[in-house]
């Protein structure tokens, strides 16, 4: 079986699918690994490096898809300028896709049709679910960390004051506020980032155990006093909330948004449309020079005006839509990601031939597209919402 690492295409994305480590480790399991020219300089892993491991480098990119039975990719498929070309549009029919495609994202919506029609069988990273049996496999867990810590950093950096409390011979400057809403693996991360940087946090979820789990990091806990049973579903995963009660949680952030300096914005119902919990109007009550940082762009953002992939200002608020952070972190995400796909490589691929058991739970709650059709739950559902 020959898998295919492409070089990553979108603007600023630093990271690549397998390092020389995990390289090793495929030609060793019995794979033939091609790698496009230079795909690993971003995070610092070179042609020779990967040479070493017993890589083949290609130049041609095209020539890449021709020839691999899996892709393993990091970002969705996207327009590659330099080829005039869509990366759907190099693939082949009964190619195997891993990557993150982010399918219930209305701005993913036409590619995942095009990669249904292309005959691609695409399985997204962000479907693996959290269970322990998968907890090596899980890259969504691996970039969360990531992007809680850099998407903090980047809002303390996009700030235009000191974050910790300051003395100085003038006086003293009072820390600032920060609030999280979506504690999850990011909204977490990014709660301990911003103590360590000594800012006070705000945390909001719908969840008892995350509440619980920011408290105990320190943050001070805006309750909505959602019901368990609204906001808890199976697995302990969280529910989308009926439309009554996410006004209610819009007029509880209202009521504390004035006073914030950075918002960091991780809220999310797994392979679902982020919901919005920051409308315009919210953003211009905010204090000018205050920052959001809204991570969960990839499903549209819980921001209303979140710009998709970009810093910038609205109503004097900087709004950060970046939707690869995680690249920005580059060796370290770069590692974790290569792991864990190795690891659900390992799971996937049998006797030379990846095994879609659509009993189990792992792949089937990946499988977005197969057989020419659109499989994935989430998607289909967003799809018709529209
Ligand atoms: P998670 O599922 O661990 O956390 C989401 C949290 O949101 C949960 O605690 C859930 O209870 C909470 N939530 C759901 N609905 C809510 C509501 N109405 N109000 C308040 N809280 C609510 O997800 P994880 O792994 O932390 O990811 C968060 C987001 O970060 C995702 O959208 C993910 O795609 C994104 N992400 C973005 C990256 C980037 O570069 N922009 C990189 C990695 C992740």
């Amino acid at each position: 079986m020959i898998i295919g690492i492409p070089k990553e295409i979108m603007a600023n994305e630093k990271r690549v699918a397998a390092i020389p480590e995990t390289v090793k480790k495929y030609v060793n399991d019995g794979f033939k690994v091609l790698v496009e020219k230079d795909a690993g300089v971003g995070s610092y892993h070179y042609d020779n490096d990967y040479i070493n491991a017993g890589a083949t480098i290609i130049d041609d990119v095209e020539k890449l898809y021709q020839e691999a039975d899996l892709i393993l990719k990091v970002k969705e498929p996207l327009f590659n300028e330099i080829k005039g070309k869509h990366e759907i549009d190099m693939m082949k029919q009964g190619q195997y896709l891993i990557t993150f495609i982010h399918p219930a994202s209305p701005v993913n919506h036409e590619m995942v049709k095009r990669m249904a029609d292309k005959g691609v069988i695409g399985l997204t990273l962000d479907g693996v679910p959290r269970i322990s049996r998968a907890q090596n496999m899980d890259a969504l867990t691996s970039m969360s960390t990531c992007a809680g810590y850099k998407g903090m950093i980047m809002a303390a950096n996009s700030l235009s004051k000191f974050v910790p409390q300051i003395f100085s011979a003038v006086g003293m400057i009072k820390p600032v506020n920060a609030l999280v809403i979506g504690v999850g693996v990011a909204g977490l991360q990014a709660i301990a980032t911003a103590k360590r940087l000594g800012a006070i946090v705000h945390a909001i979820d719908i969840r008892k155990d995350a509440v619980e789990q920011a408290k105990s990091l320190g943050a001070k806990v805006i309750d909505i006093g959602v019901p368990s049973e609204l906001s808890v579903g199976k697995g302990g995963y969280a529910l989308s909330l009926p439309k009554s009660w996410l006004e209610k949680e819009r007029e509880v952030i209202s009521g504390v948004l004035k006073d914030m300096d950075i918002v960091f914005l991780s809220a999310l119902v797994p392979g679902h449309v982020a919901p919005i919990l920051i409308t315009e109007e919210m953003v211009k009550t905010m204090k000018p020079g205050s920052v959001i940082v809204d991570v969960s762009i990839d499903q549209g953002g819980n921001c209303e005006i979140t710009p998709s992939g970009k810093i910038e200002v609205f109503h004097n608020i900087t709004i950060n839509g970046i939707k690869n952070i995680p690249g920005h972190l580059s060796s370290s995400s770069t590692w974790m990601f290569a792991n864990n796909v190795y690891n659900l490589v390992k799971y996937l691929v049998k006797d030379g031939k990846v095994n879609l058991d659509l009993s189990d739970e792992i792949i089937s709650s990946m499988l977005v597209t197969n057989g020419n059709k659109i499989v994935h739950e989430g998607t289909l559902e967003a799809m018709e919402g529209i």
